[in-house]
């Protein structure tokens, strides 16, 4: 378990005063005018250095991102575009630091700005969370009176300013080129990538997109050094996360943890256990709706980080993990996801579109097991049709929860199968359709 002298986030669940006397109490704030002095080619290096991986779900290396930028302006300006739309269900981490710790988020978009020579960020926030938006102003406020944003930041000589932008409830608006053109005002939809944002994002300039989390914890990672967080975790998957845990456990929570920890060590340590005990485990998903369900067999021993849950054919994605217990009709749970991904699919590409709607309808058919047998597989090959045929990672997200119950869960398909036919005959039922 991760010792409290290395935990980053030390107030995230609001214990203390979140406000800049609070933040500063804790540490934030502390001579970023130094670290800024470092200059920026070895903020980006130390980043690298650390092996931070982007926390949304991807896990981009986050140093070599922020060096995809232009060195120089040619006369267009850089921006920083921080993405809190955190709309993907059962992920709620980047909630907690924008109200528990806004600081850091702070204090760490001046810096990753300076770095990437960015004058302007952007926040964008998922609209519901208007508490935490209110938070976050408050403490931009704060910085803004203080001197340490604004002009001649932190008496660096670099001016910087930082935008909160509401979003208005799109599941898309979190994928990154979306999120750019809902902020230029436009319907938010994905751009075809290349070019990717650094060299052109918003309103056309570079622009590096990076998760809450990801830029929350640069500063104290420059403070404290690239070697100290990466002397945490794992060989590929390096430091602390945020991870959560939701569902059927006695103690829902959030918690910073090692990379690597076992995913049972923070389901009974910090999430107080399975609901009924751990025989009473049905499956996990493991880092959000895209990450393709485990079952409980293998939530035995797997850890969270990047390579051991890919290993299994699934993903660590957010690290925000949905317990279900053998209470759960593990098909409807799967067949609510197609419902919500048919339901925010932009529209644009037609696997997607028209895909995802298909999903839907015979996944609906087989909670009731209403199908033929061979359906499944031709479930799962439709799936397969939309996987990396579409223009953004949605498509992706959309075809896994569907694969992960298929090749996890696949009895519990057929005996639904057989059971509806013996209640109600043996003749065909439907076409895939
Ligand atoms: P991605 O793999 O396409 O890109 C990751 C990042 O790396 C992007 O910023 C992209 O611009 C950058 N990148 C990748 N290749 C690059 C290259 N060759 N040159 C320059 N930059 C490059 O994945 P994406 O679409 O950004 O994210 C998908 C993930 O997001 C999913 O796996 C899912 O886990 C997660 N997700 C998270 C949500 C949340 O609420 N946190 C919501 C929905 C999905
Ligand atoms: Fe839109 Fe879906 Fe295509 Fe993404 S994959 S651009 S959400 S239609």
């Amino acid at each position: 378990m991760l010792s409290d002298k290395d935990r980053i986030f030390t107030n995230i669940y609001g214990q203390n005063d979140w406000r800049l006397a609070g933040a500063r109490a804790r540490g934030d704030w502390d001579n970023t005018g130094g670290i800024l002095a470092k200059g920026r080619d070895w903020i980006i290096n130390e980043m690298k250095a650390s092996g931070l991986r982007g926390r949304g779900g991807a896990g981009f290396p986050t140093g070599v991102k922020w060096s995809f930028m232009p060195k120089t302006s040619n006369g267009l300006p850089h921006y920083l575009v921080i993405n809190g739309d955190e709309s993907e269900p059962g992920t709620c981490k980047d909630r907690e630091i924008i109200r528990h710790e806004p600081h850091k988020l702070v204090e760490s978009a001046l810096i990753a700005s300076f770095a990437m020579g960015a004058h302007t960020a952007y926040i964008y926030i998922r609209g519901e969370f208007y508490n935490e938006a209110v938070h976050l102003q408050t403490a931009i406020d704060e910085a803004y009176d203080a001197g340490l944003i604004g002009k001649n930041a932190c008496g660096s000589g670099w001016d910087f300013d930082f935008f909160i932008h509401r979003g208005a409830g799109a599941y898309i608006c979190g994928e990154e080129t979306a999120l750019l053109e809902s902020i230029e005002g436009k319907k938010g939809q994905p751009r075809l990538k290349p070019p990717f944002p650094a060299g052109m994002g918003l309103f056309g300039c570079p622009t590096t997109v990076n998760n809450t989390e990801s830029i929350a914890v640069s500063a104290t990672i420059l403070r404290r050094g690239a070697s100290w967080f990466s002397s945490l975790g794992t060989e590929t998957s390096k430091g602390t996360k945020l991870m959560a845990v939701t569902g059927h456990v006695n103690h829902p929570c959030v918690v910073e943890e090692e990379m690597g920890v076992p995913m049972k060590e923070v389901i009974e340590k910090h999430g107080g256990g399975v609901r009924g005990g751990w025989d009473n485990l049905l499956a996990v998903i493991p880092g959000g709706a895209s990450m393709p369900v485990l079952p409980a067999a293998t939530c035995e021993t797997v850890t969270m980080d990047f390579d051991s849950l890919r290993a299994l054919r699934s993903g660590l994605g957010t690290g925000c993990m949905t317990v279900m217990d053998k209470s759960t009709d593990i098909v409807k749970a799967i067949c609510r996801f197609s419902e919500f991904f048919k339901h925010e699919s932009c529209g644009q590409c037609t696997p997607c579109r028209e895909g995802t709607g298909w999903i839907m309808r015979v996944m609906q058919r087989l909670v009731d097991g209403r199908a033929e047998i061979e359906e499944i597989d031709s479930l799962d090959q439709l799936t397969k049709q939309i996987e990396g045929h579409t223009i953004c990672a949605f498509g992706d997200a959309a075809a896994w929860p569907v694969q992960g119950l298929i090749r996890n869960f696949r009895p519990i398909l057929e005996e639904r199968i057989q059971q509806y036919k013996a209640a109600h005959g043996s003749g065909r039922v439907a076409q895939l359709s």
